[in-house]
């Protein structure tokens, strides 16, 4: 998101213009653009608590001057450029601007490819613009536009029972969340028929505080979206039963939505995806390598053969005594171990993985080591345990890449949220355009649900009121 440069931003803000201008605005500029210009508004862009770039608008009632748009050199050509132009043209439309306005280098060819994607239109040449003596495009677009649709999204397809309204622009009206771990920790995992109970018990009010919260009325929803599978079928039903109602009532579009796609479009939070990208889905019921070619084209090129891999965090922390989910409980304990014992490492032909060998090799260790009565040391098991997954993961997916190469490769599921995964894909992918879902985004929400039934709205894919939910569905279904 962009936000309104503050004084503060300034040391950040001029190393960029230091690299990305030929001449380049100094501090007393920049100070007098924001204390004295009551024209010119600068916004920075931070990804991370860092500046990656910042734009300069300059007002003039119902038209704006695009003055300046830089991004820091290392965050290039990644979509970022993009983003920033999207949110300064919504930051005008905010003040009812009509038109926005800017002059461009006519070598600049990157940058008019990109301002032309975002309905930029040539309306003049200025000669010798430029002191270089070179020639400037004025670029006009019109900053009125159609409608920009919202959806509302249920997610209750294990043990979270969510709702998020969002809209094409992916602004975040509402995401509320409800967890039932707490009630399933009790018995070590997530318990089917306890799940259903409880989805029955919050939907309403999940709902009803969604709606409230985002302020809008159901005249502004264009469709009401679920997730159809795959995962428990009793939770499934009841998301899809209170998303059917509602667009009974409503007389709204129904859309049921893949929760994988889900976990894949959440994503876009973060920027816009470019095709062809490789997916890597991992979560408590999915390890899977997708191959997305475009928004409505997966393949699955690579899955588990037996656990998959959120699954044997869980087993392998129910095996060290420890509380359910075990993902988050792995994780923390690992940051505090060695690699000492030498797990096997999943041996598995193609693509695909296998977890449940590793899982047995931890439970062996523990029951030899209990026998003798040795203590176990629970941070060095955790970290064995998770260097040797996680190398089978980075592994595959290196090896998924070179087989299929892609622009784009993104991390989804909930055990994108573990430190370390994180790190090894930051690690190991450094030449390929790598996104990493916001960690509020990893576990199961309804927000992913969303950003996958927009996707489904342009294709214009709806499904009728008795369209079953399906609890095995496969991604390429
Ligand atoms: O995607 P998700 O919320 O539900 C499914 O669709 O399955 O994923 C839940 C899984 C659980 O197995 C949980 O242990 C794992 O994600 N998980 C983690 C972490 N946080 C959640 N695994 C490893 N490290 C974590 N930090
Ligand atoms: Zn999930």
């Amino acid at each position: 998101m962009i936000e309104l440069m503050k004084k503060t931003d300034l040391d950040e803000v001029l190393a960029i213009e230091d690299e990305a201008f030929a001449c380049p605005w100094n501090r007393d500029y920049f100070i007098h653009e924001l204390d004295e210009n009551e024209f010119s508004e600068l916004y920075v862009y931070r990804l991370d608590d860092k500046i990656i770039g910042y734009v300069d608008l300059w007002y003039m009632f119902e038209n704006c001057d695009l003055s300046k748009i830089a991004i820091r050199k290392d965050y290039r050509h990644q979509g970022y450029g993009d983003m920033l132009l999207k949110e300064a043209m919504e930051a005008a439309r905010k003040k009812d601007v009509e038109f926005m306005h800017l002059e461009v280098n006519v070598r600049n060819l990157n940058a008019i490819r990109l301002y032309r994607k975002n309905e930029f239109e040539i309306v003049r040449t200025r000669e010798k613009y430029y002191e270089n003596r070179d020639d400037a495009y004025d670029m006009v677009c019109g900053l009125i536009r159609k409608e920009i649709r919202k959806v509302l999204a249920i997610e209750s397809s294990c043990d979270e029972t969510a709702c998020a309204i969002i809209d094409e622009d992916r602004n975040v009206y509402s995401s509320i969340v409800t967890s039932q771990i707490d009630v399933h920790a009790r018995f070590g995992g997530v318990i089917p028929e306890v799940a259903s109970r409880m989805h029955v018990e919050q939907i309403s009010t999940i709902v009803d505080q969604a709606i409230r919260q985002a302020n809008v009325s159901m005249d502004e929803i264009a469709a009401i979206a679920y997730t159809v599978g795959p995962g428990l079928i009793g939770s499934l039903h009841v998301g899809a039963t209170a998303a059917k109602s509602l667009a009974f009532f409503y007389d709204k579009p129904l859309i049921g939505v893949h929760h994988l796609k889900g976990h894949i479009f959440v994503n876009e939070m973060i920027k816009p995806l470019e095709y062809p990208l490789m997916a890597l889905v991992v979560s408590g019921g999915h390890t899977e390598l997708v191959y997305v070619q475009n928004d409505q084209d997966f393949k699955i090129i690579g899955t588990t053969l037996d656990d998959a891999i959120g699954e044997a965090y869980d087993k392998v922390a129910r095996i060290m005594h420890e509380a359910y989910p075990g993902g988050p409980v792995i994780d923390r304990l690992a940051k505090e171990g060695k690699t000492t014992s030498q797990l096997p490492t999943p041996k598995v032909g193609d693509l695909n993985f296998s977890f449940s060998g590793l899982k047995n090799a931890v439970n062996t260790l523990v029951k030899k080591e209990t026998e003798k009565g040795n203590e176990i040391n629970k941070n060095d098991l955790a970290c064995c345990f998770q260097e040797t997954a996680l190398n089978c993961l980075i592994s595959k997916t290196k090896k998924a890449l070179e087989l299929y190469p892609c622009k784009c490769l993104v991390l989804a599921g909930g055990v994108a949220a573990n430190s370390r995964l994180r790190e090894l894909m930051q690690e190991n992918f450094t030449d390929i355009d790598l996104i990493l879902p916001p960690l509020k985004y990893c576990t199961d929400n309804a927000l992913m649900i969303a950003c996958a039934a927009l996707h489904y709205l342009k294709h214009g894919k709806c499904v009728a009121f008795e369209y079953p939910s399906q609890p095995s569905m496969s991604i390429e279904d």
